[in-house]
């Protein structure tokens, strides 16, 4: 009996020094932009939320500026688990889903208001769930902004951009809109544009205002028509694997806090769209071209066609779907 006792607490005092010795479980969060940005001040967010409610049992470590990986290499090194949390922008998982494509239509979102209601709508969140075939889950959408495009020379009608050659994320969306255009489209990874730029081995590029103004492309861009042809916002993603091996309380505890933190982040992308394109124009590096009523409608009508390209792959209803968000 004393023995049988005695056996008792000792186990009891393993499993309790377990518990207090138990190593952390650690969630590396890579992305690519700089940490003043939407998406960066969204993942420093997390980690502190996290850190603070879950002190001793998850620790977070944040990578930016693709300093662990590059938007290219994310999603495997999530699938073999060298990475847990990511937030690619929705140009970037066709090799996951081709659903997601819808996001880069061109002129399909009138502003981030649409994107949002969209997103919040079934058909949107249903979008969550289209990589899940291949171990990848969805935990939310995050906004970046409307993109704009950035050039050597100013772009005014579509014909201006005609033989130019442009950085696209690694999107067929966006290589079959810059064609639509007569222009040359390169898939090349984000942390390579500046350089690209800076060497002329590009002319141009799209990307929105946050990413224009911190990574400095305004300065070796002399010209940005604000088009806002396209929104440019991301998915947070995790590895089904990772996901569905968290403890139940502690999977609701780092949901509840990503969900605070994506708020933040769509607070600093509504107010990054207007004080980084003010700071660009304060700059005087890179002229503003405003469009006129007409020479907008000329980009929509060349750029508009590659929906039909895409439908088949992407679904009628979904595309009409999101087009009604704009009413
Ligand atoms: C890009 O590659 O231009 C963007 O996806 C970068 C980002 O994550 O905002």
């Amino acid at each position: 009996m004393k023995y049988r006792l005695l056996s008792m607490l000792a186990v009891s005092v393993m499993v309790l020094a377990n518990a207090v010795l138990a190593d952390p479980i650690v969630i590396k969060f890579s992305h690519v932009v700089a940490e003043n940005t939407p998406k960066g001040q969204m993942a420093n967010k997390f980690k502190a939320l996290v850190e603070e409610r879950l002190a001793g049992k998850v620790k977070v470590e944040v990578f930016p500026n693709s300093q662990l990986f590059g938007d290219n290499k994310v999603l495997e090194a999530m699938l073999l688990g060298d990475v847990q949390m990511a937030a690619p922008s929705l140009s970037k998982f066709k090799r996951y889903t081709k659903k997601l494509q819808l996001f880069d239509l061109p002129f399909l979102f009138n502003d981030l208001a649409a994107v949002e209601k969209f997103q919040q709508s079934p058909e949107g969140q249903q979008l969550l769930h289209a990589t899940e075939k291949k171990g990848i889950i969805g935990l939310g959408y995050l906004h970046n902004g409307m993109k704009q495009l950035s050039a050597s020379k100013p772009l005014r009608v579509p014909e201006d951009a005609r033989k130019l050659k442009f950085r696209i994320m690694s999107s067929d969306v966006l290589a079959a809109q810059f064609k639509a255009l007569d222009a040359m489209p390169l898939k090349k990874p984000f942390s390579e544009v500046f350089t690209l730029l800076q060497t002329k081995a590009i002319d141009g590029q799209e990307n929105t205002w946050s990413n224009i103004y911190s990574k400095k492309f305004f300065e070796v861009q002399p010209y940005i028509t604000e088009s806002n042809h396209g929104v440019l916002d991301y998915m947070v993603v995790t590895s089904a694997e990772f996901w569905n091996g968290l403890p139940d309380d502690v999977r609701a505890e780092v949901k509840k806090a990503l969900d605070e933190a994506i708020a933040l982040g769509n607070k600093v992308a509504y107010e990054k769209s207007v004080a980084d394109r003010q700071a660009i124009i304060d700059s005087g590096r890179s002229e503003v071209i405003t469009l006129k009523p007409e020479e907008r409608a000329k980009w929509v009508a060349v750029m508009k066609p590659v929906w039909k390209q895409f439908e088949g792959q992407i679904g009628k209803e979904l595309i009409d779907a999101a087009y009604a968000a704009n009413q």
